[in-house]
């Protein structure tokens, strides 16, 4: 299929190659041009303006989008929108909020514009391994992707999840159980550096083994071998965590839907503690005890 990528980062870029690999015609575009030479030497036809991207590709157009979510896809589709025609398709691929997705469906159907919304996952090893893809919109517009699908995602690595919204909610999801499995492992191995025998322990070779038919074994636990083979004790970086959005966004939904989440909802806190190891909340914990109790504090050396 011919279609076009707006976005050459870490996903969009791999993403290109993997659908000129079979054979798709892509006609990518960026902010910064250097990634459109590299594409383009690559195979894919560039493009170093949306309108040049647009004017490349046949009715009904196909955009896909690759960018941080938020105002910036706002920007990029209500620019788009002046330049696609009635029929024309956009795929917002990043990981834009679900409710997002149901307001923009909504404004491009007055211009007979199609919208779905794809959660895409499988980060920088997705070149390799495929993208499994989360999609919601109108079933007809998504059957119409079905190769450029295909050729993204790994085998049975694409689902038609419903109306819009549908597959960054199912994305967001996903990611929000990442953050409880993620923090899982992380305090499993900080209990195995805190036992008596931590000096036996190797923990590229712990992760390894969990990796051999157990129950917890994982992909996330083959990028820790990697991590562990590289730096055995992770001497080499801090600790402070990032969030980028959904596993908020999957705490705002848990309230909001009243069902019990406490381990997304606790390691999504536990990213924010760990930005803070001299935190005011821990401080006026330490105060109190003072007070009530008289108990020694650690004084601060400011
Ligand atoms: N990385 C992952 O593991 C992963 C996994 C799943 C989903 N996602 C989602 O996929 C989307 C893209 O992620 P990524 O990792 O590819 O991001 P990235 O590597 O940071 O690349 C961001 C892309 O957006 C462009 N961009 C940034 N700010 C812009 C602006 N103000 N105007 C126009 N273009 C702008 C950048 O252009 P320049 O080259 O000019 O800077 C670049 O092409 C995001 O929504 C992300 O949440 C990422």
């Amino acid at each position: 299929m011919r279609l076009g990528m707006i976005g050459l980062g870490r996903m969009g870029m791999n993403m290109v190659r993997r659908l000129i690999r079979d054979k798709h015609e892509v006609v990518a575009y960026n902010r910064t041009p250097d990634k459109v030479d590299k594409i383009t030497g690559e195979g894919a036809e560039g493009a170093y303006t949306v309108e040049e991207l647009v004017s490349k590709l046949f009715a009904p157009r196909i955009v896909w989008i690759m960018l941080p979510a938020g105002k910036i896809v706002d920007k990029q589709i209500s620019a788009l929108a002046e330049l696609l025609e009635p029929g024309d398709i956009i795929v917002e691929g990043g990981n834009s909020r679900y409710t997002d997705d149901i307001r923009r469906s909504a404004e491009l159907e007055n211009k007979s514009i199609h919208y779905l919304d794809a959660g895409v996952s499988g980060g920088i090893w997705g070149l390799e391994v495929g993208y499994c893809t989360m999609i919601g919109g109108e079933k007809k517009v998504f059957d119409m992707l079905t190769p450029v699908l295909e050729s993204l995602a790994p085998q049975d690595g694409f689902l038609y999840c419903g109306p819009s919204g549908s597959g960054h909610f199912v994305k967001m999801i996903h990611n929000g159980i990442e953050y409880g499995m993620m923090q899982a492992y992380g305090e499993g191995f900080a209990l195995l550096e805190a036992s008596p025998y931590k000096d036996n322990f190797d923990y590229r070779k712990i992760a390894h083994l969990w990796n051999q038919g157990s129950v917890i074994r994982s992909w996330l636990l083959e990028l820790l071998e990697d991590a562990f083979k590289e730096d055995p004790k992770l001497n080499d970086i801090i600790g402070y965590v990032d969030d980028s959005g959904e596993g908020r966004w999957t705490v705002e939904q848990a309230i909001e839907s009243r069902v019990a989440a406490p381990v997304i909802a606790n390691s999504l806190f536990a990213r924010f503690q760990s930005r803070d190891d001299n935190s005011f909340s821990d401080r006026v914990l330490a105060a109190l005890r003072r007070e009530f109790g008289g108990h020694a504090v650690k004084a601060s050396d400011k």
